[in-house]
């Protein structure tokens, strides 16, 4: 087993890494020091069947007083809505303070349960089980909770740490491999904002990982999990250097919000995002095309789909009321090199022009 830990001041906490961990997220819990209590197991329909027993009884046997609470799985569920259906299971089964929310499945699940974590009772301690690659190695951990409101996406949400982190490796052979593909975007962007060895080791493992090699997962997991928990501790409400984990996302958020989150997964949108801001900074004159052609080759050998087939226009347009715009002035995160990027507030509206029409 790995472990990581995140280093905040006030609450700090452990990232705990191994194949068949959800078996034994009871004992772990014990260990952690949390008392058995009434516990909260909320998921997703899809996760439930799968893994809904076996965390349910580990933490049965450790005496915690389980009552599993199960959602619809998709995006439309992050919504005040689901939330509301949540606070009335708390209520239900009479949590109160010293409670535990335990959010078990990928990021919808994960930010959802965060939130109502955060804010039943004014907030009562919870932890994540990250079960899809994308929760694992970016939602699960750094304490940004949310949900969804009609006028944008995360627009409902708070910082609010859990108390642990339980990945379990083995949950990735039932995830779908489109969703693989998706979570390994986030991976291949930690290689580009702090890490040319881990962007190197994906080149040359590719294969083992879209296998499920265990100790290929371990150790893109373990490398991203501690690229986040370095950079959160450093910055955690993202006064600045936390903005770097933004890199893709600025026109990748563009993406999905023309495309309504439904044509594209996140990963993929970011995937595009961090091709065009490659193409910005290559502009910009702040690196060479090999940047650029070393994460396409990538991308294109996991099937990534890398046109999105919209108007330059339409995404300028969005992009001016991304919430990353800081006074006015959009925030691109641009690569140096593979392993370095900067956060810059130049890019111009020429610049964008150029390249959202010339394509990637
Ligand atoms: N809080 C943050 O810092 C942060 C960071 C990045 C993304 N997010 C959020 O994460 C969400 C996306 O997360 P996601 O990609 O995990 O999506 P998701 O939670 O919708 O999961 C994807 C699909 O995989 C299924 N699934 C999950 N684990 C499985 C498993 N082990 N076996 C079989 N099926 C499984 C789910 O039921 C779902 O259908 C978005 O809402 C995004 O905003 C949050
Ligand atoms: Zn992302």
């Amino acid at each position: 087993m790995r472990t990581i830990r995140v280093n905040l001041s006030a609450n700090g906490y452990n990232i705990y890494i191994d194949k068949g961990i959800v078996e034994k997220i009871g004992e772990l819990l014990v260990e952690e020091k949390k008392e058995p209590c009434k516990t909260l197991l909320i998921t997703d329909k899809n996760v439930e069947k799968i893994y809904g027993n076996a965390v349910s009884e580990s933490l049965r046997r450790k005496k915690f007083d389980v009552s599993l609470v199960s959602i619809d799985p998709g995006e439309e569920q992050k919504s005040l809505e689901t939330a509301g259906m949540l606070y009335h299971a708390c209520f239900d089964r009479k949590l109160d303070r010293n409670s535990l929310i335990v959010a078990l499945g990928g990021g919808v699940v994960g930010d959802i349960g965060g939130f109502v974590a955060s804010t039943f009772m004014r907030g009562i301690p919870f932890i994540q089980a990250p079960t899809s690659l994308l929760a694992q190695v970016d939602s699960s951990i750094g304490g940004k909770v949310a949900v969804n409101h009609p006028k944008g996406k995360n627009m409902i949400g708070s910082f609010y740490q859990p108390m642990a982190v339980f990945i379990d490796t083995g949950t990735l052979s039932t995830l779908p491999a489109i969703e693989l593909v998706a979570g390994l975007v986030e991976v291949i962007k930690y290689g580009v904002i702090k890490d040319e060895k881990l962007f190197e080791y994906i080149e040359k493992s590719l294969h083992e990982i879209v296998q499920l090699n265990y100790g290929a997962l371990l150790n893109i997991i373990d490398t991203s999990c501690q690229i986040k928990a370095n950079v959160v501790a450093e910055d955690e409400k993202e006064k600045h250097i936390r903005a770097i984990l933004n890199y893709g996302h600025t026109i990748g958020h563009a993406i999905e919000t023309l495309t309504d989150y439904k044509k594209y997964r996140h990963g993929e949108a970011v995937a595009m995002g961090m091709l065009y801001a490659t193409k910005i900074a290559i502009e910009m004159g702040l690196t060479n095309n090999a940047v650029y052609e070393r994460q396409r080759t990538l991308f294109t050998k996991m099937g990534l789909s890398l046109n999105p087939g919209l108007d330059t226009g339409d995404i300028i347009k969005i992009l001016y009321t991304d919430k990353k715009t800081v006074a006015g002035r959009l925030r691109f995160i641009l690569p140096l090199r593979i392993g370095e990027v900067i956060i810059s507030d130049k890019v111009t509206e020429d610049v964008l022009y150029k390249v959202l029409r010339h394509g990637k």
